[in-house]
């Protein structure tokens, strides 16, 4: 090969080896490139998992359920809309345009509020649900004290009132029947006695309760008052043929005044008495929980309509024709003396619940 030919040759080698090298040094640098590359959106995936993790911890321990909505679709909840959602309490949300409301399921009340979703995210709504239902319960009570507090003042006031007259009517009309009276007077005379003796009873009941004597307080047995007064009862409910069912889960040791309990739960069961038909049941069960001892006597009565159940503890508030109405108002009364409260759950045709909690320990005296 002439020498000319040679040296081209060398030349052409030369340059070949010299591009494949730094073509090797651009590959080893690309792939290292690439390596950290790859290893910075493994880092930047985990971040992300991470982030949404943390999102998602955060949207499951919030106290409201959160529902994402696009149409009628339902693209997401939180763990709280879940348990909403098993409770059919979503699809009344998703309706019509209106921006907030509340629904109530069985004895749950809920609120909600719904937003536009913006940035991107246009055509989507989430909504917001709380649960309100121990919250409306503690405010109806606290209006319910208002209430019967002002009401029992009046009708103590009134009671004091026409407890004078009504004792001196008592002893002239006495006077008059010890008298010469002719046999069909001397009956009126025992009918209008009657009837202020009737008066006087319904006003004693009234001036004792609203303003309940010194506590008679003993650590006892709820268990034995309710059993007591079940056997006290006893023929009334056999006659009935009604089946109750007394179960007591703990015996609900608590202090409490023997006396005046026993009035509570007969007065309790003889309304679960009058609302159940013939064959009814009656559940009588003992709870507890950390700060109370819970009495809960249950029927499958007639239940009461929301209305009905507003103004059970109301003074002369009765739906009975015989009733007088103050059955409730004396529980109610007795009950708040001892520093508890009274929970009731009911719709109509589908019985009646009274929980009545009794604190474990008292701070105050009410
Ligand atoms: N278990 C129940 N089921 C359905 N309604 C009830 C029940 N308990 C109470 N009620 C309703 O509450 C009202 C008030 O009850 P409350 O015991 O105060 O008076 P009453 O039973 O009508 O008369 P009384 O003074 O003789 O007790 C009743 O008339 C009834 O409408
Ligand atoms: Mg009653």
């Amino acid at each position: 090969m002439p020498a000319l030919e040679t040296k081209l040759l060398e030349n052409a080698f030369y340059e070949f080896s010299k591009a494949s090298d730094s073509i090797i040094t651009h590959y080893s640098t690309l792939e290292s490139q690439i390596r950290e590359l790859k290893e910075e959106l493994e880092e930047k995936n985990r971040a992300l998992e991470r982030a949404s993790e943390y999102l998602y911890t955060i949207l499951d321990s919030l106290p409201v359920g959160v529902v994402v909505v696009e149409e009628k679709t339902i693209l997401f909840t939180n763990k709280q809309a879940e348990e909403l959602l098993s409770e059919g309490i979503i699809g009344n949300l998703n309706d019509g345009n209106l921006k907030t409301g509340e629904v109530k399921n069985g004895n749950g009340h809920y609120r909600w509020k719904k937003e536009k979703l913006l940035n991107g995210f246009e055509g989507k709504e989430v909504i917001a649900i709380e649960d309100v239902t121990e919250a409306e319960k503690v405010k109806e009570r606290n209006e319910r004290d208002e209430r019967l507090m002002a009401m029992g003042e009046m009708a103590a006031r009134i009671s004091h009132e026409i407890k004078n007259p009504l004792g001196s009517m008592e002893l002239f009309l006495s006077m008059l029947i010890s008298g010469k009276l002719r046999k069909q007077e001397k009956k009126y005379v025992d009918y209008i006695l009657f009837g202020v003796k009737t008066i006087d009873r319904i006003i004693n009941n009234i001036l004792s309760y609203t303003r309940p004597r010194t506590l008679a307080l003993k650590q006892e047995e709820l268990f034995s008052v309710v059993k007591d007064t079940l056997d006290f009862m006893s023929v009334s409910i056999s006659i009935r043929e009604i089946n109750v069912d007394f179960h007591a889960t703990c015996k609900g040791c608590v202090s409490f005044d023997p006396d005046l309990m026993k009035l509570v739960v007969m007065n309790l069961i003889s309304n679960a008495i009058d609302a159940v038909d013939k064959n009814g049941r009656i559940k009588v069960d003992i709870k507890e929980n950390k700060r109370f001892a819970v009495l809960i006597i249950s029927d499958s009565g007639v239940g009461m309509s929301e209305e009905i159940r507003k103004n059970i503890f109301n003074p002369f508030f009765s739906t009975k024709d015989k009733g007088v109405g103050l059955g409730l108002f004396i529980v109610y009364n007795i009950i708040k003396a001892h520093g508890g409260y009274i929970e009731v759950e009911s719709a109509e045709n589908s019985g009646s619940s009274f929980l009545i909690y009794l604190p474990k320990e008292r701070l105050s005296v009410v």
